[in-house]
This record gives structure tokens, C-alpha cells and sequence, in this order.
């Protein structure tokens, strides 16, 4: 892929520059955004790597020429060291991600490899571009990332379909949400769309809250009951934590699916049900197959299609959006907004609780307001503490890059050191002393 570094000061041009190189990418470099916008106009630059601050125009201006050009071009902002507020404005104007000086060199390899993939995968899109249907959808879904956008073409492709799909992703990433949205958007969207939590029935109601019991069939059952399977007929089935499914139950659910016949528990009355299965899980079920945990043919069955949800840390792109998106939901008129220093602290923090954490977030923040506007010290702790670890004082952050890097390049070489020295283009002796100073050792002892 062709990158194009563009810096007024050549030691950080040459730094980034060399750097990419030596990772195999194809770099041009520009000192200034004139020159910049000269190469990209001759050459295909898929990436552009901007520095934000330089004499004559600014990243920022030269990013909007450059979008002006080529709209899908991607851009990676460097910004100065705590520049508050840029943050939010170069990813309004498009810039995928931003870093701060000094770079964080395998942070940023690892971005512009996620990009390419991004890329790779747009290609494809690109090519069955005209026949994307951007109808409006039956539900409010933020999705501006390129990840949620491939998210919801996918969905929209595969709704119409009978087949049964699997939703991957970690907690809070909207699988639920999907779920709806597959079936709002199928044929069976005017019949129930039916939710069974496989993490939360206790083992022994399982079978009954599937499949139904007859009235006194065990202790309890003091009436007939239908189960979820025949309340879904002819719509959809939604199996929420698939994972937690009890072993023992798999067999009657797949059995289930295969002949689209149920019993009720205590009969021998079989009933034919036509549901469309969708299931979601945070957990690895070829995995789990692996382990005995999960069965391997009731696995083939759930995963059909497949949608994988990318976790928010991956597309930046879509916080301040949701954030927009959860204020209206929770201000209930009340005239709040965020200070651009919050959002800021906001795209920086990583959620590990995805989606539904930001949306906690917003909702305490407006309910604990005193005031219109929220600013950092009104986020929760951990928001506000997680930035100040991440950033450590400059001698910190140059000793974690130069030990990530180091330990790359001894995996990447099979921990032969001579070989990694030269990918780190240092003498073995420096090489040496450092794994030393980092405690660096492979764990076969080498
Ligand atoms: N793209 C989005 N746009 C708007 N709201 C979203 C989006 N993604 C998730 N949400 C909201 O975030 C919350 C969490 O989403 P959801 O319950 O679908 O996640 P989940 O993946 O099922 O989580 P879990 O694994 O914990 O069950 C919900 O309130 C949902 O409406
Ligand atoms: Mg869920």
C-alpha cells in the first residue's frame, strides 16, 4: 500500500517514513502541504499521514483538499502533545485517527493495518457499490465507521435470506440491536420476533421454556404452556448467549432445527414450527466446540451467516455521533451538550464495555449534570484516569514504544538476535544490553 507522509520536520519525516519502509509499506513523503497535495495528485495515496501543525497550511486545510479529491482517502492526524480540541475537529473533517508526538510507533503500525484490511474490504463493496440499498432502516443504528457501515450491508443482505445467522462480538457492541434490525428488515417482519436469554434460564425450566410443557407434567405445571419456538412460528427466533446453552439441551435443539418439529414437554404430540433462527454470542464457540462445551453440528447449524461486530475501540469514528445519538435519548429536552475537551476524553478512552458503556456514560453524566454543558471532571473516574496513565511523561512513553518494538522484531525474527538487530536496523550489542534494561527473554529460556 502507498502511504504518503507529509511533515515540515524532517527528522519526524524520516523517522515515520523510514519506519513504514522498513514494514514493507510504499512511502512518499512532502514537507509541506503545497508539495503534499502535488504527489497526491500525481499518485494513488490511499493514506495520508498529516502532521498538524506546520508553517504555511495546516493538516487540517490540506486533509480537506485532499478529501475534496478523493473522498475515500484515509488520514492519520499527528497532533501535538495535549492539544486539546483537535482531536474532535480532525475527526470531524474525516481523519480516521490521531496521535500524539511522540508517535507510538506500534500503535500506529497496528491502525494502518486495520485500515488496510478496511480498505481490502471496500474494494470488494466497491465492486457491488450500485446495487447497495441505502433505504431508511426500521430502527436508529449509528453507524458512520466504515466497520458499521460493512456491519449494516451485511445485515440488509443477509435478512432476506431463510438461513440462520450468528452474531459475534464482544459485550455492548449492539448484537441484540442487530438482531431486531435482521428481523425488522426480513419477510417475517410482521410476525413476533421472539427472545430466549440462554445465560439467564436455569437449567431445569430450559427445555419447557423452549418447547412448552402440558398442564401437570412436572411439579408446578399447573397449565399448558407454549414455549418459545411456538410463539416464534413464522417469525424469528432470537437465542441471546448461545454459548450458555446446557450441553445436555443441544441435541433437542438441534433436532429442532433440522426437522422443524417440536414436542411439548410431557407429550408425545409433535408440532411443526417455521422459525428463522438468529443467535449472538460474546464467546468463542468453534472454541468451545473444541472443548466439548459446544456441539460441532448444532455449531454449523446456528452459523450459517455469520456478522462479527467490531468493538467501539475500532471505530472511533462513531463516538461523538453516538454520543449525539444518546443526548437526545436522555436529556428529554433539557438543553445539554458536551464540552469538545470531553469528547475529546471520550475518543480517547477505549470502552471496554463497548457501546453500552458510552451509552452509561451519557445517561449519568446528563442525570448528574448541574449545569448545560459536561466537562471531563463529570465523566466517571476511570474515563478520566484512564488518560492520565496513557499519556506518562515523555521518557515513559519512548521506553513502552522502543520495547514494543524490540520485542516485535525478536518474535518476528524467531528470537534469532542477529536477525532481529537488523530488522531494528541496531548492533547486536545494543540489542543485547537492552532485552537486559527491558527484560526481554523468550520463554523457551533463549
Ligand atoms: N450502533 C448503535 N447505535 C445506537 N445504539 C446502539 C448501537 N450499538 C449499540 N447500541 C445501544 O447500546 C446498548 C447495548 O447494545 P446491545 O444490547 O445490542 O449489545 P449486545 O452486543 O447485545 O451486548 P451484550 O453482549 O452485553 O448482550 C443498547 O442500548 C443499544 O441500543
Ligand atoms: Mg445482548
Amino acid at each position: 500500500m502507498k502511504i504518503l507522509v507529509v511533515d515540515d520536520e524532517a527528522v519526524q519525516r524520516d523517522l515515520l517514513s523510514g519506519f513504514l519502509r522498513n514494514q514493507g509499506y510504499d512511502v512518499l513523503t512532502a514537507a509541506n502541504g503545497e508539495q503534499a497535495l502535488d504527489v497526491f495528485r500525481q499518485e494513488p495515496v490511499p493514506l495520508v499521514i498529516l502532521d498538524h501543525r506546520m508553517p504555511g497550511q495546516t493538516g487540517d486545510e490540506v486533509l480537506v483538499q485532499m478529501k475534496a479529491l478523493n473522498p475515500m482517502v484515509r488520514a492519520i492526524m499527528i497532533t501535538a502533545y495535549g492539544s486539546v480540541n483537535t482531536a474532535v475537529t480532525v475527526m470531524k473533517l474525516g481523519a480516521v485517527e490521531f496521535f500524539e508526538k511522540p508517535v507510538d510507533l506500534p500503535v500506529l503500525l497496528q491502525k494502518i493495518q486495520q485500515l488496510e484490511q478496511q480498505l481490502e474490504v471496500e474494494e470488494d463493496v466497491a465492486v457491488v457499490e450500485e446495487s447497495i440499498d441505502e433505504s431508511p432502516l426500521p430502527l436508529k443504528i449509528v453507524a458512520e465507521s466504515a466497520g458499521m457501515k460493512e456491519v449494516l450491508s451485511v445485515v440488509r443482505r443477509v435478512a432476506e435470506s431463510p438461513f440462520a445467522v450468528l452474531i459475534h462480538g464482544e459485550t455492548g457492541t449492539g448484537k441484540e440491536l442487530v438482531a431486531r434490525l435482521i428481523h425488522l428488515l426480513s419477510p417475517r417482519a410482521d410476525n413476533p420476533f421472539i427472545e430466549v436469554n440462554c445465560a439467564a434460564i436455569p437449567e431445569n425450566l430450559f427445555e419447557s421454556e423452549l418447547f412448552g410443557h402440558e398442564k401437570g407434567s412436572f411439579t408446578g405445571a399447573a397449565n399448558m404452556r407454549r414455549g418459545r419456538f411456538e410463539l416464534a412460528n413464522n417469525g424469528t427466533l432470537f437465542l441471546d448467549e448461545i454459548g450458555d446453552m446446557p450441553l445436555f439441551l443441544q441435541p433437542k435443539l438441534l433436532r429442532a432445527l433440522q426437522e422443524k418439529k417440536i414436542n411439548r414437554v410431557g407429550s408425545e404430540a409433535t408440532i411443526g414450527v417455521d422459525v428463522r433462527l438468529v443467535s449472538a454470542t460474546n464467546r468463542d464457540l468453534k472454541a468451545l466446540s473444541g472443548e466439548g462445551q459446544f456441539r460441532e453440528d448444532l455449531l454449523f447449524r446456528v452459523k450459517v451467516l455469520e456478522i462479527e461486530m467490531p468493538p467501539l475501540r475500532q471505530r472511533k469514528e462513531d463516538i461523538p455521533h453516538l454520543v449525539d445519538f444518546f443526548l437526545e435519548r436522555y436529556t428529554c429536552g433539557r438543553n445539554i451538550r458536551l464540552a469538545p475537551e470531553t469528547i475529546d476524553t471520550l475518543v480517547k478512552y477505549p470502552f471496554p464495555g463497548n457501546v453500552r458503556e458510552l451509552e452509561n456514560v451519557v445517561q449519568r453524566s446528563v442525570t448528574l449534570s448541574r449545569g448545560p454543558v459536561i466537562y471531563p471532571k463529570d465523566l466517571p473516574e476511570e474515563v478520566r484516569h484512564h488518560q492520565a496513565t496513557a499519556q506518562g511523561t515523555l521518557s515513559e512513553r519512548l521506553e513502552a514504544v522502543e520495547r514494543e518494538m524490540m520485542l516485535s522484531a525478536l518474535e518476528k525474527s524467531g528470537w534469532v538476535q542477529t536477525k532481529a538487530a537488523e530488522l531494528l536496523d541496531i548492533s547486536e550489542r545494543v540489542l543485547r544490553y537492552k532485552m537486559k534494561k527491558y527484560g526481554l527473554k523468550n520463554n523457551a529460556g533463549k
